[in-house]
């Protein structure tokens, strides 16, 4: 982990490129593990969930050095993948606010990943937001997430309109959720694998995912551990 340094900004770029490459390729040309994974049965599917908050730097290096991978190595078809910002948040029911472990910059920010997350349930794309965010906050500049806007050639518009109107709402939806977990996490991120916490093995989860898939064929992300 402390070994992990991130790159130029510019490889974000080329990896998002790569990444929505390839999958605008699976819609054109149909990879056969996405043609067998269609095949099966979805509730074969593992939930992979990371309750997060934004500015955490293990949550950060978590986001973009090991969860890329699923992107990476195809894993991501046999996932539902559910990223829960917000988690060591507080609602203020009385006020109706909103306060983040780690300021005000947090909150934006989780607020600003939480409305990606809602209005493009294609988490390839809204995960390609988020990692831009969180590598920003890895290199301490996290108030220059407009420019991952421009970077993605994402829209800001819906983004920004989502964080001045249901932000609020979506906050306490995913403070919900994360108060909801049973054990309850104990440090962040905490990642969560078919309801099963696998805690101080988080950056391990691929073989917790490969473990708990049954469904066939076994995607190659999983052959060096089944
Ligand atoms: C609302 O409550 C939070 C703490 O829960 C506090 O920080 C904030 O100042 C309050 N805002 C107002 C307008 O009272
Ligand atoms: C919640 O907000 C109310 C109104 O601003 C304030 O009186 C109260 O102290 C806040 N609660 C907490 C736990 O901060
Ligand atoms: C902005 O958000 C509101 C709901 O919060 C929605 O009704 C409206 O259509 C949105 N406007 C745009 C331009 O997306
Ligand atoms: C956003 O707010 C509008 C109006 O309050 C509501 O109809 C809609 O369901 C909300 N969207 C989300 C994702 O919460
Ligand atoms: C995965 O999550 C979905 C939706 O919450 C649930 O219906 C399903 O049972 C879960 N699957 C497993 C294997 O836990
Ligand atoms: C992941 O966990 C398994 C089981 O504990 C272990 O065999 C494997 O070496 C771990 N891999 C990594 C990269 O930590």
């Amino acid at each position: 982990m402390v070994s992990f340094s991130p790159k130029p900004a510019i490889t974000i770029v080329i990896l998002f490129i790569f990444i929505y490459e390839s999958k605008g390729s699976d819609d054109d040309e149909i990879s056969p593990l996405l043609v067998a994974n269609q095949n099966n049965n979805n509730n074969n599917k593992v939930n992979l969930s990371v309750f997060y908050e934004s500015l955490c730097q293990p949550c950060a290096t978590f986001i973009v050095k090991d969860l890329y991978e699923i992107f990476n190595t195809n894993l991501i078809n046999i996932v539902n993948l559910q990223l829960v910002p917000y988690a060591n948040s507080y609602a203020n029911l009385t006020n109706n606010s909103i306060s983040c472990q780690n300021g005000q910059d947090e909150c934006i920010l989780n607020s600003l990943e939480s409305c990606a997350l809602n209005l493009w349930p294609d988490v390839g794309r809204s995960y390609g937001l988020i990692f831009c965010f969180e590598f920003l906050a890895i290199e301490g500049r996290s108030n220059k997430w407009q420019d991952c806007f421009d970077q993605l050639d994402l829209p800001r518009a819906p983004i920004l309109n989502c964080t001045t109107g249901n932000g609020t709402q979506l906050a306490k939806r995913y403070i919900d959720e994360t108060t909801k977990l049973n054990p309850p996490h104990s440090f962040l991120p905490w990642v969560v694998v078919n309801n099963q916490p696998i805690a101080q093995d988080y950056a391990n989860f691929t073989y917790y995912v490969c473990k708990a898939y049954k469904g066939i064929p076994v995607p190659e992300a999983c052959n060096s551990i089944h």
